[in-house]
């Protein structure tokens, strides 16, 4: 069989090694791809968001599964275009994909079918938003309404904080049009968690769990990033909070998207906080989570193609996913300046003394025969063990065989405390 994985980053050289692994999977495309998907799949030079070529390329190539993985052209609906046209696709439609391309549209859906998550207002005009934060008071927190690329959320601590955050959004449009609305919500304590689902469209199936790392520096200080590590399992998601999330989170999701006619399909990922008041949903994502996708597949041990062709064919109940008992633990080595202004073009040295870990690439490209830095997120070093602190031990190991100027990574991850 044939594949058309779209995408460029961790993420997809994660899913492009589990689909490469499949018996039934003899051809693999990745585009745009990048330096290290190109040794497991032909990279083809197509944006992953522009639908008419990915389109036209199916139609020429033929490919028996199209894995559509990042948020963008889900937003745009390529699943759709590609459907269209008779192509078999993986991922959610568009009218299923705005369940993470727009926050309030998630929001109303929580608060009408009880999904607990934490209290809310949606805005248009700043004057009213800020009205509302003085009313509020802080710590509150301000989201862009639409998809900014994992920076569009501000934990204010301070009501000048929220404030400014509410202009900087609505008024300066920091975010284009992501941010002409904004979403106010309550601030919620706890440790976070995501589960990532594959869904059909009324079943799910849950994967392990995982944690990510969202701020640049140590301590979880600095500025968001679109996350400098990850791990998996989570050391507070116990069964007793799974099957309650099952029940009060999960199934209810599911079956709110099929009850709105808006039937999702695909990897549908819940950004939980686990609060004094129970688990609460933070964020949904409409696709695999990037970097929490390195750590958790390579926990799989059953086919993903299999998975994903249940999915599309509403037949997830009929399988029998297997996962690894090992825990898995990803590091993320990114470029200096990340995830403000960075270098791109550094050589990255090393990586063939890497024996323990996968080191799937993000930011890379072929430069002259040479492995190059070609993004913020350039590398994700991920091991597996036994044990949790094994494979912290591994990824860290192996984190100092690579090098490239001005390589800046976190030394904490996996040791979450909350
Ligand atoms: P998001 O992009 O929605 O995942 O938000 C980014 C980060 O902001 C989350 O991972 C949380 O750490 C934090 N966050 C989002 N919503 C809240 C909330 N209501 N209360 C406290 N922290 C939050
Ligand atoms: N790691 C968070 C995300 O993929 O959105």
């Amino acid at each position: 069989m044939k594949v058309l994985v779209i995408g460029g980053g961790g993420r997809e050289h994660a899913v492009c090694m589990a689909l490469a692994k499949s018996t039934k999977v003899d051809k693999l495309w990745c585009a745009p791809g990048n330096g290290g998907i190109a040794s497991i799949a032909e990279c083809v030079d197509i944006k992953a968001t522009d639908i008419d070529g990915v389109v036209a390329f199916s139609k020429e190539n033929h490919p028996d599964l199209v894995v559509v993985t990042p948020d963008d052209p889900l937003a745009l609906g390529m699943v759709d275009a590609l459907e269209a046209e008779g192509i078999r696709a993986f991922g959610p439609r568009k009218n299923a994909a705005v369940i993470e391309g727009s926050k309030s549209f998630a929001k109303e859906l929580m608060k009408t079918y009880e999904i607990p998550t934490a209290e809310y207002a949606v805005f248009d005009r700043s004057e009213e938003a800020i009205s509302y934060i003085k009313k509020m008071g802080a710590p509150i927190v301000v989201k862009a309404d639409g998809l900014a690329l994992g920076k569009g959320v501000t934990v204010a601590m301070t009501e000048e904080e929220a404030i400014s955050a509410v202009r900087d959004a609505i008024d300066g449009g920091r975010f284009g049009g992501a941010g002409a609305r904004v979403v106010i919500e309550e601030f919620l304590t706890g440790p976070e968690v995501s589960v990532l689902a594959f869904v059909d469209g009324k079943n799910l199936s849950t994967m392990p769990s995982a944690q990510d790392h969202k701020r640049a520096f140590d301590n979880d200080r600095g500025p968001n990033t679109g996350g400098m590590g990850a791990f998996s399992p989570s050391r507070f998601y116990t069964e007793d909070i799974a099957a309650e999330c099952m029940k009060t989170i999960f199934q209810p999701t599911v079956a709110a998207m099929a009850q709105e006619g808006r039937p999702f399909c695909g990897v549908l990922y819940f950004g939980l906080m686990l609060t004094p008041r129970g688990p609460k949903v933070i964020e949904y994502n409409a696709r695999f989570g990037d970097p929490e996708t390195q750590a958790v597949l390579c926990r799989l041990d059953s086919d993903l193609f299999d998975i994903m062709n249940a999915v599309i064919d509403g037949k997830l109940d009929e399988m029998d996913i297997q996962w690894k008992d090992d825990a898995a633990c990803c590091v993320v080595m990114a470029s200096g300046g990340y995830p403000t202004a960075y270098e791109k073009g550094k050589e990255i040295t090393g990586l063939e003394d890497v024996k323990e870990s996968i080191v799937f690439h993000a930011g890379t490209a072929v430069k002259d025969g040479k492995i190059v830095t070609s993004g913020g997120r350039v590398l994700g070093i991920t091991a597996a063990a036994p044990t949790l602190d094994e494979a912290i031990q591994k990824a860290y190991a192996d984190v100092d065989k690579i090098h490239f100027d001005q390589a800046h990574f976190r030394h904490d991850i996996g040791i979450k405390k909350g």
